[in-house]
Order: structure tokens, then C-alpha cells, then sequence
């Protein structure tokens, strides 16, 4: 009778540690997937929601004046073009709502080594890489300067809802190769930030 009970409690011990061991390698098999699965609500590889343009220039009010905005979630800068290059030409001028084709969205990471590219420089109004000095124009167009073969790659740029933005980050769109350039601004092309 002793023994009988004894051999049930064994039974009855390894059961509950075979269903803890269990229950452990689930919760880590579950773990691992959530960990491995691809999040395309946030981050990279997801259209991301900016926001809505008067709630960005409200925040940032030098964007209608052509300063880059940093989407730190797009890892990206968010040009307002023809109030960038007016800035850059030096002859400011305020654009408030630019539409959808008036966007950009240049990538911080340098298409050299893959540094992130630092806030427009306010000497030249250009973009420069700490690493190897690679320089672009505010387009994000590369220059003479630097080793870097191409300009800052880029991701689509949309506008729902009359003026929620969106970038798209599920595909980079390479940066033209050097000397291929938009925009000009009024300096020198090998010069870079001070
Ligand atoms: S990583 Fe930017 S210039 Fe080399």
C-alpha cells in the first residue's frame, strides 16, 4: 500500500515536471517566434504614418522654411523640396503644405559604409558624413567629396487623406550616382560642412 502510494506520488511528480518542462519550451518556442516574425506595423519595411502636415510644421516650424525633419521611426529625413533648395540657394521661402510630389524621404544611412548621416550642416546647408566626409547636397545628392559612389538612397513618400503622410519604407530607392544632380546649390561641389 506504502509502496503503491509512493510510486503514485512519483508518477504524479514527473507528470507536473513533464508538464512544466513543457509548458517552458512553449513559452520559448513562442518567444523565439514573436521575436523572428517580421513587424510590419512599425520600423523599417512598413508604411509608416508620419503624421498630419499641420500637426508636423506645428512641431517643427522650420520644416515649411526647408529644414529637414528627422522621422527618427523612418530613420529618415523629410525634405520639403522647393523650400529646401530655397533655403540652400540661399533665397528662403516658406512652404507650409507641400504636396505628395513636393516630399522626399532621404535615408540616414550613408550609401557608403552605412554611417548615419548627421543633421544638415548649417555653413553649406548640406548633409555630411562623420565617417569619411562623403557630401550631399539638401536633395541628399551626392558631391565631389567623399567616397560614396552614389547619393542617399530614398523611400516613397505619399499623402493620404488630404495631409497624412506616409513613407513607405518596404523599398529603397537608390540614390543617383555621383555627379547626377537636381538641384545646385551655390557652392563649390568638393566644398563640404566646416
Ligand atoms: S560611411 Fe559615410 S562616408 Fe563612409
Amino acid at each position: 500500500m506504502l509502496d503503491q502510494r509512493t510510486l503514485s506520488r512519483r508518477s504524479f511528480m514527473r507528470r507536473v515536471l513533464g508538464a512544466g518542462v513543457g509548458l517552458l519550451s512553449l513559452e520559448f518556442a513562442g518567444g523565439t517566434l514573436a521575436f523572428l516574425w517580421p513587424n510590419i506595423t512599425e520600423g523599417l519595411g512598413a508604411r509608416l504614418r508620419v503624421g498630419r502636415l499641420p500637426e508636423l510644421v506645428a512641431a517643427q516650424p522650420t520644416f515649411a522654411d526647408g529644414y529637414p525633419m528627422s522621422v527618427s521611426s523612418a530613420r529618415s529625413f523629410l525634405i520639403n523640396v522647393p523650400a529646401a533648395t530655397a533655403l540652400a540657394s540661399g533665397s528662403p521661402r516658406r512652404v507650409p503644405a507641400p504636396g505628395a510630389d513636393q516630399l522626399i524621404a532621404l535615408w540616414r544611412k550613408c550609401p557608403h559604409l552605412g554611417c548615419m548621416v548627421p543633421d544638415l550642416c548649417d555653413s553649406v546647408k548640406r548633409f555630411q558624413c562623420r565617417c569619411h566626409g562623403s557630401t550631399y547636397n539638401i536633395l541628399g545628392e551626392k558631391l565631389e567629396r567623399g567616397p560614396a559612389e552614389r547619393g542617399m538612397d530614398r523611400f516613397a513618400v505619399e499623402i493620404e487623406d488630404g495631409d497624412l503622410v506616409i513613407i513607405d519604407t518596404s523599398e529603397i530607392l537608390f540614390g543617383a550616382p555621383e555627379g547626377i544632380l537636381t538641384f545646385t546649390d551655390p557652392h563649390a561641389p568638393d566644398t563640404g560642412c566646416a
